[in-house]
């Protein structure tokens, strides 16, 4: 399926989301002729814009943060797209204009009355939105005849069970479940994406995929920034919510998930929602066993030195809000039993690397373990999701020489050298996803309410804890010992990254 003709209408189009990324990688899409011919954009927020002011800000997004530059000979032909609503989420008559700008500019354009609703919104205002489109007729139901209407919503959906429920109910009152996308940006990365080739589309990988071959799996999603300008929403979320519920569980079903029988959006997404079905429960009674959380103090970042988390701007300086998270995970099933998952994310680390790690067992000692000095390594599979994209395997070797001895090397694959240019930013292709209605690297309810269950059980323990005191690590390194302990009490080292 083509991406179709539509409008897509941007709620919060004057924000942060739409300048940095939804903006640029609509242009870019443009600019390598993806876009549907019949195509517009109309930015709906509060901001004092009108089009004109909405495509000099569209124009500073892009050029800033494009992947491609900005090609001033097609601009002109991009930005006549670009509209700009000025209005509330909650005033009913704001719907109503919103309603007669879209006739027009569905006029104008040629485009058969499909609609693309982006709510990049605080989560606290998603379900006035959706009722407000509701009431004012801006949904057409899915009966095979009217144009379509779709609604991508951003994470986070929800701070805990109850309030990703209740976002649910009310984007399900309003809309069907076919036509809701939520986006998990992570979904959207080649190399993410390149899981499922990797894994199916290669016959030797998959027989050795389970507890027989595998000792353990590692998932890091480290990032050398701290919390910068989302201080006001990050503490109130933490590490836990902002990346694991979402992100790293949505990886970790990746890796884990049996084979689908087919490539249908929902057989792959019921194999991705069997594994959160799978994990774990962590212990209430012993939280601190499975789960490390720590904060950032002060430390160096770039050589630069840098205030440590409660001395960002807009945090609270009693915040015990965790900037670092890691985790030992199980999932129980025929595949997985006994095989660890170690996961690790955190702002203010030694740098941005994201990494997914398959450690293969052991040989057994019989051979070569003669030579202590050339201790026998295990085999590695490491999937390199961010930067330097790729993928790397880590085999044993022989030393040229007289004698018998190990060296490790690794088969490495690397995009940028192999493929060139660089790869399409995620939401590039999400947002082609929506509109060609291809709904496979969405979450789907079930999906988000599985991944709140696990995490609220950590959530409710952490509550429970009456000691508000949390480790701290240097800004600039890779976490508190904790994290160290919480892995080497298995007998396991985090990589090096
Ligand atoms: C977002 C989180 O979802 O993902 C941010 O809210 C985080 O805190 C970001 O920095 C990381 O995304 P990426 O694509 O830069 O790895």
């Amino acid at each position: 399926q083509r991406p179709q003709p539509c409008t897509l209408v941007i709620f919060g189009g004057g924000g942060d989301l739409s300048r940095r990324k939804l903006l640029p990688a609509l242009y870019n899409q443009a600019l390598d002729g993806e876009l549907p011919a019949n195509f517009a954009v109309l930015g709906f927020a509060f901001e004092e814009m009108n089009d004109e002011s909405y495509r000099e800000f569209a124009r500073d997004g892009v050029e800033k943060y494009s992947r491609q530059p900005l090609d001033s000979e097609f601009w002109p032909d991009f930005e006549v797209k670009l509209h700009f609503q000025q209005g509330s989420f909650t005033d009913p008559k704001a719907y109503e204009q919103l309603k007669k700008r879209l006739d027009e500019i569905e006029a104008k354009f040629g485009i058969p009355g499909n609609r693309i609703y982006y709510l990049a919104i605080p989560p606290a205002l998603i379900e006035t939105c959706v009722q407000q489109l509701n009431q004012a007729g801006l949904v057409m139901p899915m009966d095979g005849v009217s144009p379509f209407s779709r609604i991508i919503v951003e994470k986070p959906i929800g701070r805990d069970l109850a309030s990703a429920r209740r976002i649910n109910a009310s984007l399900c009152e309003n809309f069907d479940e076919q036509q809701i996308y939520r986006i998990d940006h992570y979904l959207g990365k080649e190399t993410v994406q390149n899981i499922l080739v990797m894994r199916f589309g290669n016959a030797i990988f998959e027989p050795l995929w389970n507890s027989r071959y595998i000792d353990h799996v590692q998932i890091t999603v480290a990032e050398e920034d701290g919390v910068g300008t989302r201080a006001g929403y990050y503490d109130k979320a933490g590490a836990l919510r902002d990346m694991v519920q979402n992100h790293i569980l949505q990886l970790l079903t990746l890796i884990a998930m049996e084979p689908p029988w087919s490539m249908d959006a929902n057989v792959i997404r019921d194999s991705r929602q069997d594994v959160l079905h799978c994990l774990r429960p962590i212990d209430r009674n012993n939280v601190e066993q499975s789960v490390v959380r720590a904060q950032y103090g002060a430390g160096f970042w770039r050589g630069e030195e840098v205030p440590g988390y409660r001395r960002e701007e807009r945090v609270d300086n009693a915040s015990t809000t965790e900037t670092f998270v890691a985790l030992k995970v199980f999932i129980d099933n025929w595949r997985w039993s006994g095989v660890p998952f170690y996961i690790r994310t955190g702002k203010r680390m030694p740098k941005r690397a994201s990494e997914i790690a398959i450690q293969f067992k052991s040989v057994p000692p019989i051979m070569f373990n003669a030579d202590r000095n050339h201790p026998l390594e295990p085999n590695v599979l490491a999937l390199s999701i961010q930067p330097n994209e790729g993928l790397s395997m880590r085999i044993a070797t022989k030393l040229p020489g007289a004698k018998v001895r190990i060296y490790p090397v690794m088969m490495d694959f690397r995009y940028g050298s192999t493929f060139g240019e660089r790869s399409p930013e995620a939401y590039e292709r999400l947002l082609l996803d929506v509109m060609a209605g291809d709904a496979t690297l969405f979450m789907r309810r079930d999906s988000v309410e599985s991944s709140w269950i696990w995490i609220q059980d950590i959530l409710d323990a952490w509550a429970d804890n009456r000691s508000r005191w949390l480790p701290e690590y240097e800004a600039g390194t890779w976490g508190p010992l904790e994290a160290d302990r919480l892995i080497e009490t298995d007998g396991r080292k985090w990589r090096l990254l």
